[in-house]
């Protein structure tokens, strides 16, 4: 067994353990990072599930999809015809992993220039300064290094009614790589991942069921632009069985049949292919050797505190697997975080300025609280809204379904909400985020001069609307 020595060693190279080992090479600190990452073809890669086989990959999926629906149905609109429109899906699945690739690759590049040195096996900390890695040719190394950054991510959760046998009953990971476009493909939860990926596969013709326990939609949304956005999907054709729980799949020859308990009573469903959606959770599987005594919670989460410090010195953690929604530029801030304070800098996270994308047709993207929250806290407040076919450029995009609401206090205008369901929702947020991190107020929107014509008129007249201001709209 060889020894290394290093400042920092970080076990986990996904979006909150690779920035976290970059940042703490930029630090001048001697870095080490541990991934055991393996593809399905057994190619090692850097990225975690965010770079191979979550956000990156899904985001490909959905433009190539997104530009082959609207050249189905919205082309004729523009005066453009498309004669004899083909789906090459292999083409688009080899133009999704060359993406993935680039930005995988991407990684080991950024560690090689900063000079952080990579290991690939199963990192396993043996106690509070030392780290074993084990390869899958049985090797293993040993790391030591005065901090320790676990950042091991999360996996699926799996259905004891539908487990998963990777071919007919699959995780996300698997529903990014069908060779074919399935004829009915069941979904169970109708959360995040359930609506990007059902959306991939209805654009390319999959007759999509969408099997979810819970009575309301997206109750993580503010209630109005979750009623606008089930009533959009429903017209896009994807059939949301709400208030419904998964009792039973049975695969057969060709596919599976699936039985869900609804109000109705039990309904069977004939499918090709399922997705099992239903959330994830904190991936510690070997990571911690029973004489380290890292706290879990209830839950596997790793307890930590505010600055993601564990209970034993020197070692940390962030990322999906510490409390917290699971996003991965929530984990990422959190590693620059702790890359930061081992240095000895000063850095904190601001939980509360942390954006939610889901990244649908179209958009929904929030910040802050939902009205029904503010409502819960009992404090006066005001709220702005303004409709996207309101606005010049969504109209020429041709993308005028959606809205932007603004919640603002009524005491003293604080903006405590921003809730966009409408073209490039994810990329309008980012200044809601801003103005809520510098504590901005409804005024402040007001008064920022926005371009013209853009979408982020929106934003602006929304704001505006929350004080009866509004140019482009009635105000009531
Ligand atoms: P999720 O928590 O968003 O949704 C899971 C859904 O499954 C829930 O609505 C739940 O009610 C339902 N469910 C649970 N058990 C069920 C059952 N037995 N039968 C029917 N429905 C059932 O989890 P999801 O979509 O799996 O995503 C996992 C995590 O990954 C989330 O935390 C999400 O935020 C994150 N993620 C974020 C993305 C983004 O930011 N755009 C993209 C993909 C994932």
């Amino acid at each position: 067994m060889s020894e290394n020595k290093f400042d920092v060693v970080v076990i986990g190279a996904g979006p909150a353990g690779y920035p976290a080992a970059i940042r703490a090479a930029q630090n001048g600190l001697s870095v080490a990072c541990v991934d055991s990452w393996e593809n399905r073809d057994g190619t090692r890669a850097f990225g975690g599930t965010c770079l191979n086989a979550g956000c990156i990959p899904s985001k490909a999926l959905l433009e190539s999809t997104e530009l082959f629906h609207r050249a189905e149905t919205e082309f004729k609109e523009h005066g453009i015809s498309v004669k004899d429109l083909i789906l090459d899906l292999g083409k688009m699945q080899n133009r999704k992993q060359k993406i993935v690739k680039e930005l995988t690759g991407g990684i080991e590049a950024l560690f090689r220039s900063n000079g952080v040195a990579s290991f690939f096996g199963r990192g396993r900390l043996i106690s509070d300064n030392r780290v074993e890695v084990k390869n899958p040719d049985g090797q293993v190394l040993s790391l030591t290094a005065n901090h320790i950054i676990l950042a091991t991510g999360s996996i699926p959760i799996e259905l004891s009614s539908a487990p998963f046998d990777h071919e007919f009953i699959v995780d996300s990971w698997g529903a990014l790589d069908f060779t074919s476009v399935p004829k009915k493909l069941g979904i169970v939860g109708a959360g995040v991942i359930g609506l990007e990926l059902g959306s991939v596969w209805q654009r390319l013709g999959s007759e999509v069921v969408m099997i979810e326990a819970f009575e309301s939609f997206l109750p993580m949304a503010d209630e109005q632009i979750a009623k606008e956005a089930h009533r959009s999907f429903k017209r896009q054709g994807l059939d949301i069985c709400l208030a419904s729980k998964l009792t039973d799949a049975v695969i057969k020859d060709d596919g599976v049949a699936l039985t869900f308990e609804s109000t109705n009573g039990l309904t069977t469903l004939e499918v090709d292919k399922v997705i099992v959606c239903v959330g994830r959770k904190p991936f510690t599987d070997g990571l911690l050797a029973s004489e380290v005594k890292v706290s879990l919670d209830a839950n596997g989460f790793i307890e930590v505190d505010e600055h993601c410090r564990t209970n034993v010195s020197g070692v940390w953690a962030v990322g999906d697997v510490v409390r917290g929604p699971m996003l991965a530029h929530k984990g990422m801030d959190e590693g620059i975080m702790v890359a930061d304070l081992i240095a000895g800098k000063t850095s904190e996270m601001n939980y509360e300025a942390i954006p939610s994308v889901i990244y649908t047709s179209p958009e929904i993207a929030w910040i802050g609280k939902t009205e029904a929250e503010v409502r819960g806290t009992g404090r006066p407040y005001k709220t702005g809204t303004f409709n996207f076919s309101a606005n010049g450029r969504a109209k020429g995009m041709g993308q005028t379904q959606g809205l932007v609401k603004v919640v603002t206090a009524e005491s003293d205008d604080e903006l405590l909400g921003v809730h966009i369901m409408g073209p490039m929702a994810g990329e309008l947020i980012a200044e809601a985020v801003l103005a809520m991190e510098f504590s901005g107020s409804g005024e402040d929107i007001q008064r920022i001069c926005h371009a013209h014509p853009t979408l982020s008129e929106a934003v602006h007249e929304a704001a505006l609307a929350a004080d009866g201001r509004a140019v482009h709209a009635i105000n009531r």
